[in-house]
């Protein structure tokens, strides 16, 4: 990273694929400079030629794992080492682990804990603090439709997003008489890498909910703009999340047994 000017950031985690592109293309259309953060350095090296050519806007790469230990600590030091002001943080990395919760690679199962849980809330932290002090500041977690309901074969999975989805309503409430605002994107299967990366196989049932990443991440940002505390992308899965308000636990679960096998 080199150093940036005076004006406020928004920084992408997870913006080397999928949802995260989508949200870089469309904060760099709106003119907004960008630190795009994910392992994959080229791939965030070829999206910001892309949107420095396209948008005339700065783009810094943050070559980093999040599921090392202290990872965010070292992504903030690098930004605040050069001076740039993040004003917008979209907490979109993350993965799934499908398949039986025993039979899982246990080291996989700790990286996304580490990842989807760990990194996640100590970037909210770390930058929510400068956003209160400022007054100012605007946060997207990205959680799941499955951060609703507990599903078998995505067990570990699911519930790293229940965590995203209370901890991102919990600080909307927080943070917002201080200026800030939280927005838990929970989106339903969507047309990126996640499910090779899961190592999930999505049913023609399953793969009827499919959504295109561009309206997910429109709609993580719309309700953002909105000030809202939480959205579900898609009238199939705001059906499936209302569904949970009104059905046993019990049947969610062997639902979505059934869906994710
Ligand atoms: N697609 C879906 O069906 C779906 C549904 C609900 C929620 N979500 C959530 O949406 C978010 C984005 O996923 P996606 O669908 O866009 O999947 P994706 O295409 O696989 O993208 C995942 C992103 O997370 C980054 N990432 C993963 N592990 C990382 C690590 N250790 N360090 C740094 N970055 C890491 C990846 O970058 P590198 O590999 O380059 O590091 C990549 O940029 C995730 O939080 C996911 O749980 C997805």
């Amino acid at each position: 990273m080199s150093a940036g000017n005076g004006s406020g950031w928004a920084l992408v985690t997870g913006a080397s694929s999928g949802l995260g592109v989508e949200f870089a293309r469309l904060l760099a259309a709106r003119g907004r400079n960008l630190v795009l953060v994910a392992r994959s350095v080229e791939a965030l090296e070829t999206l910001a030629a892309e949107l420095t050519a396209a948008h005339r806007v700065a783009v810094r790469v943050a070559a980093l794992d999040l599921s090392q230990p202290d990872a965010a600590i070292e992504l903030k030091r690098r930004t605040d080492g050069l001076g740039l002001r993040v004003d917008t943080l979209i907490n979109n990395a993350g993965f799934g682990v499908h398949g039986e919760f025993v039979e899982a690679d246990s080291r996989r199962l700790q990286q996304m804990l580490d990842v989807n849980v760990s990194a996640l809330t100590q970037l909210a932290r770390l930058y929510g603090e400068d956003m209160r002090r400022r007054g100012d500041g605007r946060m997207l977690l990205v959680a799941s439709l499955l951060g609703f309901m507990a599903s078998p074969v995505y067990a570990a999975y699911a519930a790293t997003k229940a965590y995203v989805l209370s901890l991102g309503e919990a600080l909307h409430d927080e943070l917002a008489p201080h200026g800030v605002t939280v927005t838990v994107l929970a989106p339903g299967l969507t047309d990126t890498a996640f499910t090779r990366t899961a190592g999930h196989e999505a049913s023609a049932t399953l793969k009827l909910m499919l959504m295109q990443p561009r309206p997910v991440a429109e709609a993580g940002l719309r309700a953002l703009d909105d000030g809202r505390a939480c959205v579900v992308p898609g009238v199939l899965n705001k059906l499936s999340a209302w569904s949970t308000r009104i059905t046993p636990r019990a049947m969610h679960r062997r639902i979505m047994q059934a869906l994710l096998a």
